[in-house]
């Protein structure tokens, strides 16, 4: 029978010192010994990242499976026989009907009513935000505000809206690397333009792990947008209940929440905005009824299937939809809350600690860009090592250090460019100039507009992070800046 183990108990605490450590950390964060459940978990269901001496700090790149996801979904495949969905054949009703049951399992996660909103399948989130982004009925008149604080996925957005003439705005972040919510009372107080306008936010940061107020969708919609809210980075480790808050659109990668199945995604949509959007195609799986023979070389010879049929093109990743239930279920097990509870603890202390570092002549080891608290941010932070100096140390040394000591972490923007720039300094006159010539590669390109580094390492916690996950990150900087 497996032994539970707590962290002071045996191979995490591998020296006096993290131990010790331990000890201090519990003192000042009594609430830790309350999570004390997912270091059981951590033991039974992800022993492997300790067996293989694993230090996982990229959960916003992708959550970590536990071993009794893949059990559970090997055996339901193993035992049942599943075909494409869309036909009454039994194999295919079987498929369908997990489907279905993945469909109620995300409403029922999100607290989502189901009179209000659909499940649209996708591969990932960049493809749920494709849906809207394509599909948006823009047009001269229309605004699009995005934030700076944005991943690539939703700055694309931007693409669809310029070219049916929407007028496309960015609020802009603060040095702190929160919203210039200022910037935004006063956008949205302009009001949404003649056409259909859309506001498109995190609802956390993939850079700075900054959590934007969720007050913003019904003030938002009150000046008459649509909001789609990234919850991407969110929704892994914070509740988001759509019984409280009412964004027009959701996109999710469950891979980020749970780590296995990779490769699907959702769009939640409220069906109010679903009825607006104006697919351009359409494929196998959205349609009722089409014909060649009825089409004259223009207009519409097709019936869409009502939402969210109509937005799933082709065969759904059917055998992964299980999975998907699985997931949900192993997240609800542990409780996101407790998740949460626990990731903030561990990234409080670890905030203190990057911030307490101090080369011996006093200057700080390392830089953070964003809070430097827990304050409306998550368990994601962003940061350069610096010299005695204080010039900050190439992310890319960095890098490989802690790849070459098992430590995953990852350096770079982040496929967030705006979050950034602002990090960065960069300037906006020497962006732009730098767009009318063609650079011979990034790496030229960036150094073209910053004589400082163009990214940042980033931690991230998640499902089972644990104390000795983050006291290794501290002892690696502190060995690294020597
Ligand atoms: C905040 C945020 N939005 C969107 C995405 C895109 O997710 P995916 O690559 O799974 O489509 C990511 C991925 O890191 C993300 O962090």
């Amino acid at each position: 029978m497996d032994q539970p183990q707590t962290e002071l108990s045996e191979t995490h605490l591998a020296t006096a010192s993290m131990s010790e450590a331990f000890a201090r950390f519990l003192l000042s964060r009594p609430g830790y010994a309350e999570t004390e459940a997912i270091d059981v978990l951590r033991q039974r269901d992800y022993r492997r990242l300790d067996d293989l001496g694993h230090t996982y700090l990229d959960y916003t790149g992708g959550s970590l499976y536990g071993e009794s996801q893949v059990r559970e979904h090997m055996d339901l495949l193993l035992h049942g026989v599943y075909g494409n969905p869309h036909s009454s054949n039994p194999s295919s009703s079987a498929a369908t009907h997990l489907a279905e049951i993945a469909r109620q399992d995300v409403l029922r996660h999100f607290r989502a009513s189901p009179d209000e909103y659909a499940v649209i399948f996708t591969q990932n989130a960049s493809a749920a935000l494709k849906i809207v982004a394509e599909s948006y009925p823009y047009e001269h008149g229309s605004r699009l505000l995005l934030t700076a604080d944005n991943h690539n996925s939703v700055n694309g957005l931007r693409e669809f809206a310029a070219a049916k003439g929407a007028d496309v705005r960015y609020i802009p972040l603060r040095a702190d690397m929160r919203l210039d919510e200022d910037t935004l009372a006063a956008e949205l107080a302009r009001g949404a333009g003649s056409g259909p306008s859309l506001f498109a936010y995190p609802a956390q940061s993939n850079f700075s792990g900054v959590q934007h107020d969720l007050g913003w969708i019904a003030r938002a919609q009150a000046q008459g947008f649509d909001v789609l809210l990234d919850a991407a980075a969110f929704a892994p480790t914070n509740e988001l209940r759509l019984d409280l808050v009412h964004p027009d659109f959701v996109d999710i990668s469950f891979y980020k929440m749970f780590g296995y199945p990779t490769g699907v995604g959702c769009l939640l949509a409220r069906y109010d905005a679903l009825r607006r959007l104006v697919r351009p195609w359409y494929a196998g799986g959205t349609v009722a009824f089409a014909s060649v023979m009825a089409f004259q070389g223009r207009g519409t010879a097709h019936r869409l299937f009502d939402a969210p049929f109509s937005f799933e093109d082709g065969t759904v990743d059917y055998l992964a939809l299980p999975a998907v239930s699985i997931g949900l279920r192993h997240l609800e097990g542990i409780g996101v809350d407790l998740i949460h509870r626990r990731v903030m603890l561990l990234a409080g202390w670890l905030l203190a600690e990057l911030k307490e570092l101090r080369h011996p002549g006093g200057s700080p080891r390392c830089e953070i860009y964003g809070p430097a608290d827990c304050t409306a941010r998550g368990a994601t932070i962003v940061f350069n090592l610096l010299g005695p100096d204080g010039t900050p140390i190439d992310y890319g040394l960095v890098q490989q250090a802690a790849d070459a000591q098992g430590i995953s972490m990852r350096s770079g923007c982040h496929c967030n460019p705006g979050a950034r720039e602002i990090a960065m300094h960069m300037s906006p006159r020497l962006l732009a100039e730098s767009f009318t010539h063609q650079a011979a590669s990034s790496a030229e390109f960036l150094r073209s507009v910053s004589d400082r580094l163009d990214g940042g390492l980033r931690v991230s916690l998640g499902i089972v992070s644990n104390f000795a996950d983050v006291y290794r990150l501290t002892e690696f900087v502190r060995r690294f800046t020597m």
